[in-house]
């Protein structure tokens, strides 16, 4: 096993000996290597002043970089990996010691004031540069896990239109010999928490599917945008670590019979375009989902794995009908996704046992499929209320109904007493009347930080009277009794 993590940054290969394992990218570049361009704000995901770029060989001879939150991953990540910091910028198109033209940018265009989140908006900026060859994402969107509190957005946003678009940096030559076959095996003594310490990297299923039987007190790490801040927040001494990030076969997005197989290992950004081809009301939820930092780090998988009662893509996998493919050693099991979630913060999940891969099956023909995600910002917010239907109606009638919620109760779960009062009923308000009523049986919703329990019940209800009233049959709206849009 190799114990040393070995990346490139800004070019150079740093070689990370010693280090402990749940050490962030942002601690070691501040705190070891003196890099302190980067800034921490939040050191939980949310402000993007911690933004870097991270490369890895895209499998056809080239370069695939992507922004992230540098405070929430953990430096083993990075093996094998390129870094581009702030501090490496000037050299990147050739101009030594002149700022790039993202920073040029800034200047000219007053993007900044405290300076406090600049790095990090340069950095997205140049990551949106050098993706960008012509186009580009949407600003808003590529700037939505950027915070400024000062300078006010209309001066970055200038900045942002003003420039152009670059050939990303190839590191391919110098990455290709940091690869390797063996398993990272790292060990560090914790004094504070007085434990050892240890991650392992496997590099195939196989070796996954050994290190965690033979650890099954571990914890699996894939994007960690939850586990980040297990650490970063809470403090939790965690003692075993299992990173699926080097396995391959965890990695692909391929087609098993009509449904679309989703690894574990997938990161939203690359199951993004699949997922809105076969369901566009998700993909456009899941651009809502965190930030770009966020997306271009955390999975599906751990996105289900978490069990979190507020994902947003339980609900909308649970209503398309998606299967849950497990795996313990050499035995590999599917399940329906509703029945993984037993109850708050229990899953389906056996000893050893680890989500291999989500089957996302095609909407049968002429399905009605929206979801819908109530939060209190637009992006970079968890739901208060996510509610996913698939609905079928034929000559009126309906013939078919998926309905599942988030938020509504302590697990992600379906709708079933909703959907048994729609299925065989006439499609027409009475009918929705009805459903929205059954709701009551389904959840008994609480009231936290994030809404109330009255909130959510009508939230949920107005959702179903949504896919209604854009299935284009009016009526529904002015059967809301007044009362129940303020009880
Ligand atoms: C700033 C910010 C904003 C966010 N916004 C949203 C949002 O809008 N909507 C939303 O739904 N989520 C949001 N999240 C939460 C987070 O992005 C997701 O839950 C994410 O999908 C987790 O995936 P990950 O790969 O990062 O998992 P990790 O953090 O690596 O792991 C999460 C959990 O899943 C387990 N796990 C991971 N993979 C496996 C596996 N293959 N088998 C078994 N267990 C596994 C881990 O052990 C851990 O318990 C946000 C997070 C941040 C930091
Ligand atoms: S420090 Fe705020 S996102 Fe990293
Ligand atoms: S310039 Fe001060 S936070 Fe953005």
């Amino acid at each position: 096993m190799m114990d040393a993590v070995r990346f490139l940054l800004n070019g150079e290969v740093v070689e990370a000996r010693g280090v402990d394992p749940t050490r962030t990218l942002l601690e070691h570049l501040r705190g070891d290597l003196r890099r302190t361009g980067t800034k921490e704000g939040c050191a939980e995901g949310d402000c993007g002043s911690c933004t870097v770029l991270v490369g890895e060989l895209d499998g056809q001879g080239g370069t695939a970089w992507r922004a992230v939150n540098s405070c929430i991953q953990f430096v083993p990540m990075l093996d094998g990996k390129a870094v581009i910091t702030v501090e490496g910028l000037s050299g990147q198109n050739g101009a030594k010691d002149q700022p790039h033209p993202v920073q040029a940018a800034m200047v000219e265009h007053h993007g900044s004031q405290c300076g406090f989140c600049t790095p990090g908006i340069v950095m997205s900026l140049y990551a949106r540069a050098i993706a960008a060859q012509g186009a580009g994402a949407p600003i808003e969107e590529v700037l939505a896990g950027n915070l400024c509190r000062c300078t006010g957005y209309g001066a970055i946003l200038a900045a942002a239109e003003a420039i152009p678009s670059e050939a990303a940096p190839d590191v391919a030559t110098a990455l290709a010999p940091l690869q390797r076959t063996a398993m990272l095996g790292l060990e560090h003594d914790d004094a504070i928490a007085g434990i050892t310490r240890r991650w392992f990297a496997p590099r195939s299923l196989a070796e996954l599917a050994a290190t965690y039987a033979e650890h099954p007190q571990a914890v699996i790490v894939a994007g960690a945008t939850d586990i980040g801040l297990w650490v970063t927040k809470l403090r939790r001494p965690l003692a075993v670590l299992v990173d699926i990030g080097q396995v391959a076969e965890l990695k692909t997005l391929t087609r098993e019979g009509r449904s679309l197989r989703i690894g574990a290992g997938v990161r939203y950004v690359e199951a993004l375009e699949a997922l809105s081809v076969l369901y566009p009301d998700l993909g456009a939820v899941m651009r809502r989902l965190g930030s770009t930092q966020v997306r271009n780090s955390g999975t599906i998988g751990g996105n289900i794995a978490n069990g979190s009662p507020i994902g947003d893509m339980p609900p909308a996998l649970i209503a398309a009908g998606a299967q849950l493919v497990l795996r313990q050693g050499e035995t590999q099991r599917t399940l329906p996704l509703e029945d993984f979630f037993i109850t708050y913060g229990k899953q389906d999940r056996r000893a050893g046992e680890f989500v291999e891969a989500v089957l996302v099956p095609p909407p049968p023909p002429g399905a009605l499929f929206k979801v819908f995600k109530l939060s209190k910002r637009f992006d970079q917010d968890i739901s208060a209320v996510c509610g996913a239907f698939n609905i079928k109606v034929e000559n009126e009638i309906v013939l078919g109904a998926r309905i599942a919620f988030g938020g509504m109760a302590g697990t992600p779960g379906r709708a079933s007493a909703c959907e048994a009062a729609l299925v065989g009923q006439a499609w027409n308000a009475a009918t929705i009347d009805a459903a929205v009523a059954a709701l009551a049986e389904d959840f008994t919703p609480l009231t936290d930080v994030r809404a109330s329990a009255a909130y959510r019940a009508l939230a949920a209800g107005n959702m179903l009277r949504k896919v209604f009233i854009e299935s284009n049959r009016p009526g529904v709206a002015t059967r809301v009794p007044l009362a129940a849009t303020h009880g």
